[in-house]
């Protein structure tokens, strides 16, 4: 049996233990998450160990967003019709517990593997990820994401190469 499930926040999610070391993200989980999910502005998904199933040790959060075709390096940009907003999945937020070292790729794998699926039902040609400093940046790039070169902050993966890595 898997050690961890992945599953959307709720009420019964105890999140005020949570923590990443990175006050912004333990408190967007205590104080806003909820609020997002009911807004519909962002998607939140937890991580909770199968043994204790209530505890968050890990979230990441999801929602809709577009880039501009002209933000894109050339080669990614000429494997892209001339339209000039390109649809995409932000994984706006991605953090584990510190006491959960290695969980950091299963939550990266699963916001992926989502995103390819719901890409089948509404289309997304780019998955988007806010790094909110240069380490997190080096964790996306260690997985191929590649900086928006007007915004380093942003960086993307074609979904195209996402969904070679994670066949539907
Ligand atoms: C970034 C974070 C999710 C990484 O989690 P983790 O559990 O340490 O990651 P993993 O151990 O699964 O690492 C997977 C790979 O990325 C590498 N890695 C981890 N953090 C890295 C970093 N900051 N820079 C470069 N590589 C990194 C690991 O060495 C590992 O590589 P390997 O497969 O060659 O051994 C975690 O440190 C965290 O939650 N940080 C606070 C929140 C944060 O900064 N989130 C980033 C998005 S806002």
């Amino acid at each position: 049996m898997s050690e961890y499930a992945c599953e959307a926040l709720t009420k019964k999610h105890n999140r005020k233990d949570f923590d990443c070391g990175v006050e912004v993200l333990n408190d967007y989980l205590v104080r806003f998450a909820s609020q997002d999910v009911k807004r519909k502005v962002a998607a939140v998904f937890v991580f909770v160990p199968s043994d204790e199933p209530k505890r968050v040790v890990g979230y990441y959060t999801l929602c809709a967003t577009s880039v501009e075709l002209s933000g894109l390096p050339d080669d990614a940009a000429k494997r892209l019709p001339r339209y000039p907003q390109v649809p995409g999945i932000l994984i706006g937020r991605l953090a584990r517990d510190l006491g959960h070292p290695g969980l950091g790729r299963l939550l990266l794998a699963d916001a992926l593997s989502r995103c390819i699926r719901s890409a089948e039902d509404i289309a997304a040609a780019v998955v988007v990820v806010d790094a909110k400093d240069k380490t997190a940046a080096n964790f996306y790039e260690r997985f191929g994401f590649i900086s928006l070169p007007k915004m380093k902050s942003r960086l993307f993966l074609p979904m195209e190469t996402v969904g070679k890595l994670y066949p539907a």
